[in-house]
């Protein structure tokens, strides 16, 4: 379900509702939360991502998990897995990145999620970021009916 369209102008955009993810909902983010940052390379999901996971827990660096594929974030008792699957070769590879305690335990922020197609649980929040000719971004925002509460809750939307 649609839940929003967003418009981030720029970097700082794109950052801070990542940040406004983060810092209103982290009170609220629960183990066995997904979510998916979708869209092209260049989209600004990491970006996002970054913004998300500082205002979680107060990282100072925040480093694309590009080539390790995943980096793990506390806070307290709650974890968060940041995953980029561009590079995953088989869908089946995930398992070794510890993703079964990822979701079991920790809430999972997950850059490619197309790679691993059917092993996401169905109640995950989307974030879909498209390239705009004028140079920004353009994020869907889909979800059940259940994140439509909570981003509401959250001010978000
Ligand atoms: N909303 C935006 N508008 C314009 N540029 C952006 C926006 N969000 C991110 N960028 C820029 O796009 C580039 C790629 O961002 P990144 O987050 O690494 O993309 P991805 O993780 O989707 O490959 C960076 O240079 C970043 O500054
Ligand atoms: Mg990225």
């Amino acid at each position: 379900m649609r839940l929003a369209s967003i418009f981030l102008p720029d970097e700082d955009a794109a950052t801070r509702l990542g940040a406004q993810l983060g810092a209103q909902l982290a009170p609220g983010l629960q183990a066995g939360d997904v979510i998916c940052l979708e869209g092209p390379l260049g989209a600004g999901k990491t970006t996002c991502a970054r913004g998300l996971i500082k205002a979680f827990c107060g990282a100072s660096e925040v480093p694309s998990p590009t080539f390790t594929l995943v980096e793990t974030y506390q806070n307290g008792d709650a974890a968060l897995w940041h995953f980029d699957l561009y590079r995953l070769e088989h869908k089946r590879d995930v398992w070794e990145l510890g993703f079964e305690d990822a979701l079991a335990d920790g809430i999972c922020l997950i850059e490619w999620p197309d790679r691993i197609e059917g092993l996401l649980p169905p109640d995950r929040l989307r974030l879909v970021f498209h390239i705009q000719p004028s140079g920004g971004r353009r994020v869907e925002i889909d979800g059940p009916e259940i994140w439509r509460k909570r981003l509401e809750t959250a001010g978000l939307i």
